[in-house]
């Protein structure tokens, strides 16, 4: 990501079925990411030029515990044809083979079928439901599925 998709992108974070799955991002936060890896390295995901998706990771650098985790949305007009999954894999290869990671994580909601369903077409496994894990927009917290991905399980 490039300071010229800021606006873009607090635009694809306003819509309501994007908020609901990933709560509270804003410009301040997005921002941050073009200035810290701590908050994550942003990339857009486009077609033909069109941004209609953003994808990030973190890395774990302690040696002890390296992993690198995944956070994943589309517009909903770009969904349920395959790109997320095939975003999310792209990223997934270049964690594995250009920056040596051997262990992914996501944690999707647990009511968030599809997202389940596309990971595990990635190769993720269920690890585990995190309980209370996210505040979801409402302030309630909601529960997540940690999933986790070995390199030699990538698929596709
Ligand atoms: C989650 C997301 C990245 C997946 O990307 P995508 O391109 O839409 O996913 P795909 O089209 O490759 O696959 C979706 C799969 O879920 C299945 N699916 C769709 N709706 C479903 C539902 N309600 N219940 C169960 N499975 C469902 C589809 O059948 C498909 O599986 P198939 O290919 O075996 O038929 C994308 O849908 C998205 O951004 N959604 C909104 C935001 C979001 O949920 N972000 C993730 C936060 S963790």
């Amino acid at each position: 990501m490039t300071a010229a998709d800021i606006q873009p992108l607090v635009a694809l974070f306003s819509v309501p079925e994007v908020a609901t799955w990933w709560p509270g991002e804003n410009e301040p936060r997005l921002t941050a990411r073009l200035e810290d890896a701590d908050e994550g390295v942003g990339l857009v995901i486009e077609v033909d030029g069109t941004l209609m998706g953003f994808i990030q990771y973190f890395e774990e650098d302690d040696p002890e515990y390296r992993h690198a985790s995944i956070d994943v949305v589309l517009h909903p007009d770009w969904c349920n044809r395959g790109l997320g999954t095939d975003a999310v894999r792209t990223l997934a290869r270049h964690l594995f083979d250009d920056l040596g990671h051997h262990r992914l994580t996501i944690d999707p909601t647990v009511s968030n079928a599809r997202a389940i369903a596309s990971y595990r077409k990635v190769g993720f496994r269920d690890v585990g439901v995190m309980r209370r894990y996210e505040r979801a927009n409402d302030g309630t917290w909601r529960d997540s599925l940690l999933m986790d991905l070995l390199a030699e399980e990538l698929l596709g």
